[in-house]
């Protein structure tokens, strides 16, 4: 449908609230959406009942890690003016359009979706839930229901995103509903390594560095960063490719890379000197948003408060939604 009252496209982006946000969420979508908060109208989906499909047993880390993944936010320049923050929980309509998406889809193909073998395989959900298997869809009702044109991603959410596109399609042909097709907006970045050096960031894997971190933790992680195994002494010449904390040069300290790979690959610098510049400027940086983290974070009344505000107000495109698409489904009076 069409949003009369503000010419922007929309897009709509989400997380998963299961624990703070670390510097490859910041690279993967942070920053772009910081960007993206100027241009487009913009929703952020705090998915807490998606999260509920991996992690069920525990229903009461949501509200902790919802507070975190807002703060998160905050630290990283999401403007809470520009961008609505919105807890899919408060959404029943997301629920309602799932039930109806779901009659377009086989459970046959949503196990071919890609990325749902790939998190079966990586034992995501060991029950095999129905609410596991047909997150896409309740995905694909989160884009729809607020009528996203965009939805800027990482490459593992793609299979998602056509599903949402499929399934707006059949729903518009089928019953002439005028829901909006998303595209996915794929990130060029690539995914930031942890500092195992072996598996993207990710908090799960425990190799990550967290906007919230101090000082102290971000060096004790820095020391632990793999580096070129091939680099025995100091003055070894050093192969940048295949150091990871080279990789953390090239994703936030860009006009430094020329200089650090000269030093590195004449051994003029060994990996002691690299990582404690590294430190030196990654404290720099996270430094700002963690004093941002913690102030906000301190006071959970105005977190909620622009939760809440938020969702409220995403709410009424939500409602407006439904209110057509029941009204094309003769499922009014
Ligand atoms: N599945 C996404 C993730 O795990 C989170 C998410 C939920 C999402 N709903 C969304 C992302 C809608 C984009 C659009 O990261």
């Amino acid at each position: 449908m069409t949003q009369a009252s503000d010419a922007r496209k929309t897009i709509l982006t989400g997380d998963r609230p299961t624990g703070n946000l670390h510097l490859g969420h910041y690279v993967g979508s942070l920053r772009n959406r910081v960007k993206l908060q100027e241009e487009y109208r913009t929703f952020i989906l705090i998915a807490d009942v998606q999260a509920l499909t991996t992690h069920f047993e525990h229903p009461e880390l949501l509200r902790e890690n919802t507070l975190n993944v807002v703060a998160s936010y905050l630290a990283a320049g999401i403007d809470p003016e520009k961008a609505t923050l919105v807890r899919q929980s408060g959404i029943p309509e997301i629920h309602e359009l799932f039930v109806y998406f779901s009659l377009f889809v086989t459970v046959n193909q949503l196990q071919q979706n890609p990325t749902i073998k790939n998190e079966m395989r990586l034992g995501y959900n060991k029950g095999h839930s129905l609410a596991f298997l047909s997150y896409p869809v309740h995905q694909s009702a989160d884009i729809a229901v607020f009528g996203a044109h965009l939805v800027p991603v990482g490459q593992d959410q793609v299979p998602h995103i056509e599903e949402a596109r499929d399934l707006v399609g059949k729903m518009n042909a089928q019953y002439g509903t005028e829901l909006i097709e998303p595209e996915a907006l794929v990130g060029t970045a690539q995914a930031l390594p942890g500092i195992d050096g072996q598996e993207k960031m990710s908090k799960s894997l425990g190799n990550a560095i967290f906007l919230c971190d101090e000082d102290k933790e971000i060096r004790a992680k820095i020391q632990k960063t793999k580096t070129d195994p091939a680099r025995l002494k100091i003055d070894d010449k050093g192969h940048p490719d295949i150091c990871t904390v080279f990789k953390y040069y090239e994703a936030f300290f860009p006009e430094e890379t020329a200089a650090v790979r000269q030093k590195c690959e004449n051994g003029a610098w060994g990996c002691g000197h690299c990582k404690a510049l590294i430190n030196e400027r990654l404290g720099a940086f996270i430094g700002p948003m963690r004093e941002t983290y913690k102030r906000v974070r301190a006071d959970e009344g105005y977190l909620w408060g622009l939760v809440n505000r938020g969702t409220l107000s995403a709410r009424e495109t939500a409602a407006k939604t439904l209110d057509h698409v029941r009204a094309k489904m003769h499922l009014k009076a």
